[in-house]
């Protein structure tokens, strides 16, 4: 469920023509529906209201101050990867003992950064993270909450480049180092053992995998109590998948139920680090049409959005729709979409149907709310979009566009290039 809805004809953002805000604002623009964050976060939570349950939504998804802002009010927890993500969620408001650090490269710079910010858990990926922890958990005087990161092993039948809990994967430590870690961490003086984590792949559209996953965790969790070692938390990392074209993933309700069962008797709190579910769909890339052509084999349409802007057409061959802002009833053709960057990689559709378009029109590409601005980039020495928060009808610029000389300004000339 979303609030982008044709009305007269119109595609609105809640009670907003998009049309205005690309007047506005200008393209390409991040469009993000207030009420969609909202409900799709409350509908996650509530999803597990039986459970004792911290929901840490995934900052990398989309880190936008003002997204982070309205989760922080509505209970949320984070999950980060890096200082920069710790940063953000702190300057949102996001309370200390709800944050959750994963990511196999922490730096000494950032592990003391998450040391005094005395955040709930790290979750370790390897042996000589662990090391790294404890010492400057010691160094600085602090004692350090963490989980290790354990690869389940299990197939999530995702995308390669996004699956993260299988034995190939650079992620966590295996199930068998697992209890040797454990033992070790829990000798370790500045390091509280508190948690298992793992974390089994993004866009998963079937609930089977995290039920393998878990059923090992619990495995694990009863061998570490017959060693002493009382696990408090356990982080079901894995993202719930959304429909971006015809994919039809479990509602987490359904993902819910299936766990609900699995975790009878363990006295846990459970955390979730859902990123995708939340802001997938609540989010759009409005572009404009800047010319059409047709070569002999193809026909294109150019607009003024590209690859920099959103990577994931390129990177994973992935499907966004892409609509008119204004319905239409002419003729469709089969086009790539394409954007003004200098590669042929740039594209956000191919041998796609579209009403025919005509330069100066825009359209809506859509489910672009996560892992859209994130992954842009200034490649080509173009400025980041703006992104633009819809609440009711007003619409607020939560991002400037950038300007050219925010290009350069981080650059220096030194003296002997003057
Ligand atoms: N927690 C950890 C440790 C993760 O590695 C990820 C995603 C998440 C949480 C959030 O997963 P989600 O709920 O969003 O599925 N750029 C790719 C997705 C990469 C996801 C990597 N890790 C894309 O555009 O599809």
């Amino acid at each position: 469920m979303h609030h982008f809805q044709y009305r007269d004809g119109r595609l609105y953002c809640e009670d907003v023509p998009v049309e205005h805000i690309a007047q506005e604002v200008g393209t390409p623009c991040y469009i993000y529906s207030h009420a969609t964050l909202r409900h799709h976060f409350t509908v996650f939570d509530q999803a597990f209201a039986q459970l004792p349950h911290l929901t840490c939504y995934s900052v990398k998804a989309n880190s936008n101050l003002s997204i982070l802002r309205l989760f922080a009010s509505l209970g949320a927890g984070v999950d980060i990867v890096s200082g920069g993500e710790l940063f953000r969620a702190r300057q949102a408001g996001i309370a200390s003992e709800r944050i959750v650090y994963s990511g196999v490269g922490k730096t000494q710079e950032e592990i003391d950064y998450a040391l005094s910010e005395d955040i709930l858990m790290f979750n370790i990926e390897s042996s000589q993270e662990l090391d790294a922890i404890s010492q400057r958990a010691a160094a600085l005087g602090r004692r350090a909450r963490i989980a290790l990161r354990v690869n389940p092993d299990v197939d999530p039948k995702t995308h390669p480049y996004i699956t993260t809990g299988m034995e190939k994967n650079k992620f966590g430590v295996t199930m068998d180092e697992a209890v040797e870690s454990y033992s070790r961490a829990a000798r370790l003086p500045s390091v509280d053992v508190v948690g298992v984590d793992c974390h089994i792949g993004s866009q998963l559209t079937d609930v089977q995998p995290f039920v393998d996953a878990l059923k090992r965790l619990r495995t694990l969790v009863a061998r570490l109590a017959e060693i002493g070692i009382h696990i408090r938390f356990l982080d079901l990392g894995g993202g719930l998948g959304i429909t971006y074209d015809r994919e039809t993933p479990p509602h987490p309700t359904e993902y819910a139920q299936a766990i609900v069962h699995e975790l009878e008797g363990l006295h846990c709190t459970v955390i979730f680090e859902p990123g995708r579910v939340i802001v997938g769909n609540a989010g759009i890339l409005l572009t404009k049409v800047l010319y059409t052509k047709k070569t002999p084999k193809k026909h294109f349409v150019i607009v003024d959005a590209g690859m920099n802007d959103l990577i994931r057409p390129s990177l994973y061959g992935s499907y966004h729709h892409i609509q008119s802002v204004v319905s239409t009833d002419r003729p469709t053709d089969t086009v790539d979409v394409v954007g003004p960057i200098c590669e042929s990689g740039d594209f956000l559709a191919r041998e796609r149907a579209l009403p025919q378009v005509e330069p100066g029109e825009y359209l809506a590409v859509m489910s672009a709310g996560a892992y859209g601005f994130t992954m842009a980039s200034n490649y080509n020495s173009r400025p980041k979009a703006a992104e633009v928060l819809v609440r009711g009808d007003a619409a607020h610029v939560i991002r400037v566009r950038e300007t050219w000389e925010d290009l350069v300004r981080a650059e220096r000339i030194p003296e002997f290039l003057r």
